[in-house]
């Protein structure tokens, strides 16, 4: 029976194939079009391709997905109740047991930017390479004396150093799960949040600093790996900014003695004369045979060319829409999607990722790459790069859907209470008393992609 049902509808499509495609054709472009999430479009593409062989099928359809697609769709939020629910995660099939205390102790408070007084300048998060001298040795101290005392806090405050790595931990490995969902995990990688959850986890990570350290003028600085052009001294100073190479692992991180080591790093880190390779493969990293010998065989005005011609792709040309450059849209109801290639925008896939593999042992994995503190002004490069970014061409915009600028999350502040915010909450620096030392972006933005590759 089935099969002569079967039979049927092939004779019948196959006598008006061109209506019959060009039904088809229509229903997926249309619904496709006017949705907006990933999954419905899927989704829609699918029914398209069953039902198109009747057109009151068809209409019928429409109808329906044009109802489908008007129900209000809403953004991921993080609640008392996704805490409670935490369990093992994973990431790449390497189980993470990381989930904070299941019960938030007292009150969860909705996160206010901090009381600016106008007639008092931004703090600055300066580019590390550009520090020197007496400025170099007191910020050195300072941080250290910050991860000495964070790292001495007992697990039990939510602000010690392990239960700030083992935030990051369960927003990065599927251990929260949507609420209401039993297999709805989260990530806030991978995606459009991506941008805005790290500008708070490092927002918060800097104010537990300067609560330890009693300096709410302490500011975290950035390594930027990006800028690979140094340029002439005199230069240098006109206007504040920083023009010096930023390629090279910053030596402050690297001090074995001190509380801002990680042991844990692939040797490349270690190498005070091995330039940051922004196009570094990270599938030739085995975690058993440790780092490849690759880029070994580049010479410095290879990788130089190499790094240029990654940030100008990804942020000028690849990167030139806010979905290919935000990452993918991530609402209540999506799964969460696995694996860079699935939806992460152009900056956390290439070089975001290219450089956890480059600095290697724990920075490799999401679920402990905080643990190596580089993590921190690693990721506020990150950040000051989503500003650049936005001033780089009139297409460059954030999102406007709700469902992004009212995604929540929940993090511990320097004061230990848990915060409530919002993407909104963190879109301008600014606004949440800081800025960024200027630095070279030209050798990449006006890079020419059809220069000739270095000899080596
Ligand atoms: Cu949450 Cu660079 O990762």
């Amino acid at each position: 029976m089935a099969n002569k049902l079967g039979n049927q509808s092939n004779v019948k499509a196959q006598g008006n194939s061109t209506g019959y495609w060009a039904r088809g054709i229509t229903c997926t472009l249309w619904l496709t079009m006017s949705s907006e999430s990933f999954g419905e479009q899927i989704l829609y593409q699918q029914l398209c391709t069953m039902a198109f062989r009747s057109p009151m099928v068809l209409l019928g359809l429409f109808l329906l997905c044009r109802m489908l697609s008007n129900v209000q769709s809403a953004p991921i939020k993080i609640t008392r109740e996704t805490f409670r629910e935490c369990r093992r995660g994973q990431w790449a099939g390497i189980p993470a047991d990381c989930c904070p205390p299941k019960t938030i102790d007292g009150p969860i408070i909705d996160f206010s930017p901090p009381k600016l007084n106008p007639s008092k300048p931004l703090r600055v998060r300066k580019a590390l390479q550009c520090l020197s001298g007496k400025e170099l040795r007191t910020y050195t101290k300072k941080l250290q004396k910050g991860y000495r005392l964070m790292r001495a806090l007992p697990d039990t405050d939510p602000r010690s150093y392990a239960r700030q790595y083992g935030i990051h931990c369960a927003y990065a490995t599927g251990s929260f799960i949507q609420d209401g969902s039993n297999n709805l995990t989260i990530d806030v990688h991978v995606g459009w949040y991506f941008h805005p959850w790290h500008r708070a986890y490092v927002y918060f990570h800097e104010k537990i600093l300067q609560k330890l350290l009693n300096d709410t003028e302490f500011s975290l600085h950035y390594w930027n790996y990006d800028n690979t052009n140094s340029l002439d001294k005199n230069e240098a100073l006109h206007d504040g900014g920083c023009y010096k190479s930023g390629l090279y692992f910053p030596p402050m991180y690297n001090d074995p003695t001190k509380a801002t080591f990680q042991w844990n790093r692939s040797e490349r880190a270690f190498d005070p004369k091995r330039p940051a390779d922004l196009a570094f493969d990270g599938t030739r990293y085995n975690i058993s045979l440790g780092p490849p010998s690759f880029p070994d065989n580049l010479t410095l005005a290879q990788i130089i060319w190499r790094n240029n011609e990654l940030m100008h792709r990804t942020f000028l040309t690849w990167g030139n829409s806010t979905i290919a450059f935000m990452g993918k849209e991530y609402r209540e109801g999506d799964p969460q999607a696995l694996g860079i290639a699935n939806g992460a925008g152009m900056q956390e896939k290439y070089s975001h990722t290219s450089m956890h593999c480059y600095v290697g042992g724990k920075m490799f994995e999401p679920k402990s790459a905080p643990e190596d503190p580089v993590f921190f002004p690693f990721h506020a490069n990150l950040e000051r790069l989503w500003d650049v970014w936005l001033s780089l061409g009139d297409d460059h915009r954030n999102p406007t859907s709700s469902d992004w600028l009212d995604g929540e999350f929940l993090l511990w502040d320097e004061n230990a209470v848990m915060n409530r915010f919002r993407v909104r909450d963190f879109l301008s620096a600014e606004a949440l008393g800081y800025t960024y030392q200027k630095a070279n972006v030209d050798s990449w933005v006006n890079f020419d992609t059809s220069s000739p590759y270095p000899e080596s």
